[in-house]
């Protein structure tokens, strides 16, 4: 009998039917060359012989492109989906929250909802009371609590779904992608309350988008590619390894272009190498080469997915036969935690294009959320600065 909170994945295939249209279109997209990992007589693998064991107290996070088999993998560990073969074993109470609406019946209230839930993972009426107010409360639902969860915003279900997965003590708690939905603050909750379960002693499998609050969350992490297990190790090391293959997209992408000079490879990193952090020195790194000279100014910026920069520098350079290697440190970074991208270009004495301006890498930053400021109040760009508060 293992313990509660451990976590086993027995060779694990799982597959789908496949839909040829749209599998096409997407292994063109994703640019997938693995024959194997192609359609077989109507059916795509989405998970294949994976393996794993994950002990009480574990925290891991599921790392992978859209299309990996996170999602399939947590369904089968939530036993909401079945394996085509292999097990597993998935041991005490499992809070999940893997659908936003997973697990909610429209029909009933939040009220109905909570002390529904409780009693599927086992609690008696009087451990749900116990813990009712807490989860009202943190779902911030007080005012429609006997209202039908029906009539609930998308964001009012997730986070009564959250809440009740997170506050019934389970023995494991999956979650998926929910830190997407919902504003900054409660998303800021939403790990606030996973660190507290899992000091607890709660073992996590989470799937986040955020990097950066994967990296200060888990200590694990298991990357999977077409629905292969690529790396099971510290966080560090498989984020560092998933990163890589995302800068290889992102060069590839750019060394593809008819632009006279061609940007090889693009990297930013603190000086330790690792996720960049608020208002530490953010290490910069660009590979050039060209067609022959070329004269210009090469700039890039930081931007939050769109041409227009946060942040943008620039310097005149010139490229010889040997190619050209940029490096620039900004010695304090000004932007809070979140998703950036770096774009950059080279542009001649006319501005015409040397290297068309466009995005080269992702860039997940690590540090202090802003505050939250009253929804009629908009920020132009998140910049983070620092202060100090004095009351009196
Ligand atoms: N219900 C389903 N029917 C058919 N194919 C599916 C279904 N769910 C997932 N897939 C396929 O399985 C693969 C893995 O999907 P998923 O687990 O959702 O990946 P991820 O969560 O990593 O984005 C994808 O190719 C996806 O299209
Ligand atoms: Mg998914």
């Amino acid at each position: 009998m293992l313990p509660d909170g451990t976590i086993v994945a027995n060779q694990v295939w799982k597959r789908f039917k496949g839909d040829d249209s749209r599998k096409l279109l997407r292994d063109k997209i994703q640019g997938f060359t693995n024959p194997s990992t192609r359609r077989h007589r109507g059916h795509r693998w989405a998970l294949r012989d994976v393996d794993f064991h994950i002990q009480p107290g574990e925290s891991l996070s599921l790392l992978g492109a859209n299309g990996s088999g996170k999602s399939t993998l947590l369904k089968i560990l939530n036993r909401v989906m079945y394996p085509y073969a292999g097990d597993v074993a998935v041991c005490g109470r499992v809070g999940a929250l893997i659908e936003v609406k997973a697990g909610i019946h429209p029909e009933l209230s939040g009220r109905e909802n909570i002390y529904l839930a409780g009693s599927f993972l086992g609690l008696k009426r009087d451990e749900v009371a116990r813990r009712f107010d807490a989860i009202v409360d943190f779902a911030e639902i007080e005012h429609a609590i006997d209202r039908q969860v029906k009539f609930y915003s998308s964001g009012m279900q997730m986070r009564i779904g959250f809440a009740v997965a997170a506050f019934l003590e389970p023995d494991v708690l999956l979650v998926d992608e929910v830190l997407a939905v919902g504003d900054a603050s409660f998303q800021q909750k939403c790990l606030d309350r996973m660190r507290q379960v899992m000091a607890q002693g709660t073992t996590l499998v989470l799937v986040s988008h955020d990097l950066a609050a994967v990296e200060a969350t888990c200590k694990r992490g298991i990357y999977l590619k077409d629905g292969v297990v690529q790396m099971d190790g510290p966080i560090r090391d498989v984020m560092g390894a998933y990163r890589r293959t995302i800068e290889e997209k992102a060069h590839g992408a750019v060394a593809s272009s008819n632009d006279p000079v061609h940007l090889l490879s693009a990297e930013a990193s603190d000086p330790n190498g690792d996720i960049p952090k608020t208002q530490q020195p953010l290490h910069l790194r660009f590979r050039l080469n060209a067609d022959g000279f070329q004269r210009g100014r090469f700039f890039f910026g930081l931007t939050q997915g769109t041409a227009n920069p946060i942040v943008l520098l620039g310097r005149r350079v010139e490229i010889e036969n040997g190619g050209l290697e940029i490096t620039c440190e900004i010695q304090r970074l000004p932007l809070p935690r979140g998703r950036y991208y770096l774009w950059c270009g080279m542009f001649d004495h006319d501005e015409a294009d040397l290297l068309g301006w466009q995005p080269v890498l992702t860039i997940d930053v690590a540090g202090p959320d802003l505050d939250h400021g009253p929804a009629a109040i908009v920020r132009l760009a998140p910049i983070h600065v620092d202060a100090s508060w004095a009351m009196s």
